[in-house]
């Protein structure tokens, strides 16, 4: 069963409130936007939209070896940037922050590429099932745990096309 968690205008809300706080730290620059797939994408054509930097968009897909209430451990790169991020003010867009395993591997391997600014912009973080250290920049809602799908999210690759977020309740 899905409950509503957070209805269109609360996410409009939590977008505009981001993209006002990252136009503030980047002061008219450039800005690189790498939104992971698949999970993220409704949230990157939002968020871009209510930013006036100039910005470029980029893709990057990861995987984790988990099941699909839970990832686990190590990640693996299923679609690399196109773009040289060296220089760049990078901004990661991600959904959601569970165990944070993603979003450490990926930021620690953006790192590498040395970039002018790494920052993360997550819609959801989740609190409950931290296992490493790593905190959103930017952070739309923070919850405290449950299973969550809609605007761009999945449960088994079905209903990211909600317009709304939904929790996933037993029946
Ligand atoms: P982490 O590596 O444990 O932080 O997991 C992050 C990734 O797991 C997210 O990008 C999502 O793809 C997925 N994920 C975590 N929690 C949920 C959820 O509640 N609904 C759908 N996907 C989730
Ligand atoms: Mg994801």
């Amino acid at each position: 069963m899905l409950k509503k968690l957070f209805s269109k205008k609360d996410i409009e809300g939590a977008v505009k409130r981001l993209a006002r706080s990252i136009e503030k730290d980047f002061h008219g620059e450039e800005i690189l936007f790498i939104c992971l797939l698949k999970g993220s994408f409704m949230f990157t054509s939002d968020l871009v939209r209510k930013i006036r930097n100039p910005s470029r968009v980029d893709f990057m897909r990861v995987s984790s070896y988990g099941n699909a209430t839970k990832s686990k451990g190590e990640i693996a790169v299923t679609k690399d940037l196109e773009e040289d991020i060296k220089g760049e003010n990078v901004v990661i867009v991600e959904d959601i922050i569970d165990s944070g395993i993603t979003l450490k591997s990926v930021s620690d391997m953006l790192k590498n590429r040395h970039p002018k600014n790494l920052k993360i912009c997550a819609l959801i973080d989740k609190r409950a099932r931290r296992e490493v250290n790593i905190e959103g920049d930017y952070v739309g809602f923070t919850i405290e745990d449950g299973f969550v799908v809609g605007y761009g999210i999945d449960y088994a690759e079905q209903y990211r096309n909600y317009p709304e977020i939904y929790v996933v309740e037993p029946e």
